[in-house]
């Protein structure tokens, strides 16, 4: 079976082609990525629409080079998935329009997929795949979870962010330090030339006892030492960004050994774009060592958005029973999703 995914939530155009054969795990032949960075970097931010036009210039151009990579035809297609959600409406609807134009063209089922399941399962794309059990941390430009995932569409909630996603948190305080969008690897490169004591930052409700995480107070103490910097900020910017980062991994750090702790898993998946952090990396895996913890992390070009993740995801609930494809070409998007939800499509 060929999936053929899609992923268009926000802003990058992401095309992949997975090949199943039974119940192994499935391969991927060939993904193709756009991504409107440069795009939007003008505005500080995505501007969506414009990230809907774009999706719209880029998704079959793409399609017709994965096709090309994987030496596949359209026709061979099975199933196409597209990201259902949760994402930017205009965005999501040019995937959902695109893959359910081209089911009901070669008439073949398509599948709406999660866009947090697709990072979820990203993983499973690596040379090294996890097993189930585990405990994810799911770290994206919009969202921090820690999940208790069973398997495939298996999935428990076991705490989130109370207000800003980790994401943000680094695009935000790259935003106010003028390291431009996104600002996560920026802000990770600056890091590096300073020094993570530099400035004392709030590490909020990492004794909350709880495995919720809250990271707006540390942006406003972010900006609250630019403002009192003033013009020295510019020479003490990387020591600004260390401590910044410092602060953000340490909380993700160790509400994830909480949460291994209150679970009692041996198995950790990071997931999403925060997820390619070389100090959250170092800090997780030093940590989990000590408690011989496996921890599982993407591909570092598969963190962030993709098309591959979104097909694997479609493949993988294929797989497993979970979610039926469709032959029903009238699509919707759900902007807002959680993604404990998909457990109620069981
Ligand atoms: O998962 P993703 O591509 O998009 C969403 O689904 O939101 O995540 C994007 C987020 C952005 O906030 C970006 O700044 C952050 O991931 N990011 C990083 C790094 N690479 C991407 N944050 C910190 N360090 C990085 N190396
Ligand atoms: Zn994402």
């Amino acid at each position: 079976m060929l999936v053929l995914g899609i992923e268009s939530s926000c802003d990058e155009t992401g095309v992949a082609v997975v090949q199943v054969h039974g119940a192994q795990a499935p391969v991927l032949l060939a993904h193709a990525l756009h991504s409107q960075i440069d795009m939007h970097q003008a505005y500080g931010g995505v501007v969506p629409e414009l990230a809907s036009r774009d999706h719209i210039r880029r998704v079959l151009p793409l399609t017709e080079k994965v096709l090309q990579d994987s030496g596949r035809g359209l026709d061979e297609v099975d199933v196409v998935a597209y990201t259902r959600g949760p994402g930017l409406a205009g965005a999501l609807l040019v995937g959902a329009g695109v893959a359910c134009a081209l089911g009901a063209a070669l008439r073949k089922p398509v599948l709406g997929v999660h866009h947090l399941e697709g990072h979820l399962l990203s993983p499973f794309l690596s040379a090294d795949p996890p097993q189930f059990p585990f405990v994810a941390l799911l770290v994206s430009g919009g969202h921090t979870q820690l999940m208790r995932v069973e398997g495939v569409g298996r999935y428990e909630l076991l705490g989130e962010t109370i207000d800003d996603a980790a994401g943000e948190a680094f695009d935000k305080s790259a935003k106010l330090m003028g390291l431009g969008y996104p600002g996560g690897p920026a802000l990770s490169k600056l890091a590096q030339q300073g020094s993570a004591t530099a400035f004392k930052l709030p590490r909020p409700l990492l004794r909350s006892g709880d495995l919720d995480f809250s990271f707006a107070g540390l942006k406003t103490a972010v900006l609250t030492q630019a403002k009192k910097l003033g013009d020295e900020l510019e020479a003490r910017k990387a020591d600004l960004a260390a401590s910044t980062e410092a602060a953000i991994v340490e909380v993700l750090v160790k509400k994830t050994l909480a949460a291994l702790d209150a679970t009692g898993l041996q198995r950790v998946v990071v997931a999403g774009g925060v997820g390619a952090n070389r100090l959250l990396r170092e800090q997780l895996d030093a940590e989990c060592a000590k408690r011989r913890v496996r921890v599982h992390y993407p591909e570092l070009h598969l963190c962030t958005d993709n098309g591959a993740m979104i097909a694997m995801a479609a493949a993988m609930r294929l797989q497993s029973g979970m979610q039926a494809a469709t032959g029903v070409y009238a699509f919707d998007v759900k902007p807002r999703w959680p993604l404990a939800e998909l457990s109620a499509l069981i």
